[in-house]
C-alpha cells in the first residue's frame, strides 16, 4: 500500500493486508484486511497514530520514507498486536520518539512488546497533546474491544481516530468507503465478533464521542468514513435493545433426521413471514453466524445425539454464541437421537450468559414422525406468538 494524503499534513501510511484469511486464528477474513496508521504533522511535533501488524512493518516503513518525516510521538490507541506491533521498529527509527497511550495500554505494551517504560508518556482520559498548530485529544473508550482501547480526536479537522471502534475487514484500494452494502455488512461482521459482547460499555462510549463534531472516522481497520452519520447510526441499531423479525439456526445433521425437522421449520417460519436464516455448521464461516445474531430474536439450535451430547460442531457454535451474548430473547433446541441422552441439558447448560426465555424443544427418535411435526408446528406458532408480543412492545 502506497501513503495517501487525507488532508494537509495528515496521511493514511498504514497496510492492505489482501491475504489474510483469517484472524485470532478463528474468524474468516473473506475481504482480507487493512491496518490503517495515521501520520500527523504539526508545526512543532509529528505523530503517528497507530502502527501496522508485525507482518507488515516494511509497509509502513516505505510509507514513512517517502514523507520523510521525523516522528516525536507514537500514539496507541490499543495494545492488540494488529496495531501496536511495529511500534519497537518505529521506536528504533526514531530514537527520541515516545509512546503516547494510557496507563493500561502502557502496562500491557510493556508485557507484549518489552518497550521499556522510559519510552512512554502517559495521558489521561480528556488529555491533550500539542503538536504546534495541531491538537490531539484522547478519548478514553473502553472495552471496545480490550480494556485499555481508547480513541484519537483531531480538534482542528474534526477527525476521530477509532483504531477498531467502527472498523471493518475490508482490504481495499479505496482510502474513503465506496460501497457502504459492503462497508455495513464488513463492519456489522466485525462489531459482532469483538464488540457485542460489550454492548452495555459501547453504549456508554457512543455517549461520550456524541457531542464532538466529528467530520471523519478514520479507523484502524478498513476504509475511512466520511459520512460519520452512516457508521454510527448503524452501531446505535447494533447496541439497541431492538431486535428483529428473524429466527437463527445453526445445525448439523449426521443421517438426516435433524436436517428433515430444519427444512420443515424453516418453511414454516417463512410462510409466518418471519426471517429465518439456517447455517449448516458443517460449512459455515463463523462470521456470518455472528452477524446474523446481531440482531436476530431466537435462536433455534438443532443437533442429532453423538453418543450421549450435541454433535461437536453444535457444541463449538453454541459457546461462540453464548460468548458473544447477542440479544436474544428466546431459544430452543431441536434434534433427533437413536438411543438416549442429555443433549438439551448439555446445550441450554452452555447459554448462560443469554437473556433468554426457553422454549419447549423438540427432540425425535429417528425419523420425524406425525406427532414430532405437530410438535415443530406447535414451536413455528410459539415462535410467531413470542415474536409479536416483542415487536409490538418495540413499536
Ligand atoms: Fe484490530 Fe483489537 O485489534
Amino acid at each position: 500500500m502506497t501513503h495517501k494524503e487525507i488532508k494537509s499534513g495528515i496521511w493514511s501510511v498504514g497496510a492492505i493486508d489482501w491475504d489474510r484469511m483469517l484472524f485470532d486464528e478463528l474468524i474468516p477474513l473473506p475481504d482480507g484486511t487493512s491496518y490503517n496508521s495515521y501520520l500527523i504533522m504539526g508545526d512543532g511535533k509529528n505523530a503517528l497514530i497507530d502502527t501496522v501488524d508485525p507482518t507488515k512493518t516494511q509497509d509502513l516503513i516505505d510509507n514513512l520514507e517517502k514523507i520523510g518525516l521525523p516522528i516525536h510521538y507514537v500514539i496507541c490507541n490499543h495494545a492488540e498486536q494488529d496495531h501496536s506491533g511495529s511500534i519497537n521498529t518505529i521506536l528504533e527509527l526514531f530514537p527520541d520518539s515516545m509512546v503516547v497511550t494510557n496507563p493500561r495500554c502502557k502496562d500491557l505494551l510493556m508485557e507484549l512488546h518489552l518497550i521499556p517504560e522510559n519510552r512512554f508518556k502517559t495521558v489521561e482520559d480528556g488529555e491533550t497533546l500539542s503538536l504546534g498548530n495541531k491538537t490531539l485529544e484522547f478519548i478514553y473508550t473502553p472495552w471496545v474491544h480490550w480494556p485499555e482501547t481508547m480513541v484519537t480526536y483531531l480538534q482542528e479537522e474534526n477527525i476521530l481516530f477509532s483504531c477498531d471502534f467502527f472498523g471493518s475487514h475490508l482490504a481495499s484500494s479505496d482510502l474513503y468507503v465506496q460501497d457502504r452494502c459492503k462497508v455495513y455488512s464488513a463492519a456489522k461482521r466485525y462489531y459482532a465478533e469483538i464488540m457485542m459482547p460489550f454492548r452495555t460499555l459501547i453504549k456508554g462510549n457512543m455517549e461520550k464521542i456524541l457531542p464532538y463534531q466529528v467530520d471523519l472516522i478514520a479507523p484502524s481497520h478498513g476504509p475511512i468514513h466520511q459520512d460519520p452519520e452512516f457508521i454510527i447510526n448503524a452501531y446505535h441499531e447494533w447496541i439497541s435493545d431492538k431486535t428483529e423479525n428473524t429466527v437463527v439456526i445453526p445445525y448439523v445433521s449426521m443421517h438426516g433426521s435433524t436436517r428433515i425437522m430444519v427444512d420443515y421449520l424453516v418453511d414454516l417460519l417463512i410462510e409466518k413471514g418471519i426471517g429465518v436464516r439456517p447455517f449448516n455448521l458443517s460449512r459455515t464461516d463463523v462470521g456470518e453466524l455472528a452477524e446474523a445474531l446481531v440482531d436476530a430474536t431466537t435462536i433455534i439450535i438443532a443437533s442429532p445425539t453423538v453418543l450421549i451430547g450435541p454433535h461437536p460442531v453444535v457444541v463449538s457454535a453454541t459457546y461462540l454464541a453464548n460468548v458473544l451474548k447477542p440479544k436474544l430473547k428466546f431459544a430452543s433446541v431441536i434434534g433427533s437421537y437413536g438411543w438416549g441422552g442429555t443433549m438439551v441439558d448439555q446445550i441450554t447448560n452452555m447459554l448462560t450468559n443469554l437473556k433468554i426465555d426457553l422454549l419447549e424443544p423438540v427432540i425425535i427418535k429417528g425419523l420425524p414422525t406425525n406427532e414430532d411435526i405437530e410438535k415443530l408446528d406447535q414451536l413455528a406458532n410459539e415462535i410467531e406468538e413470542k415474536h409479536s408480543e416483542i415487536l409490538y412492545k418495540d413499536v
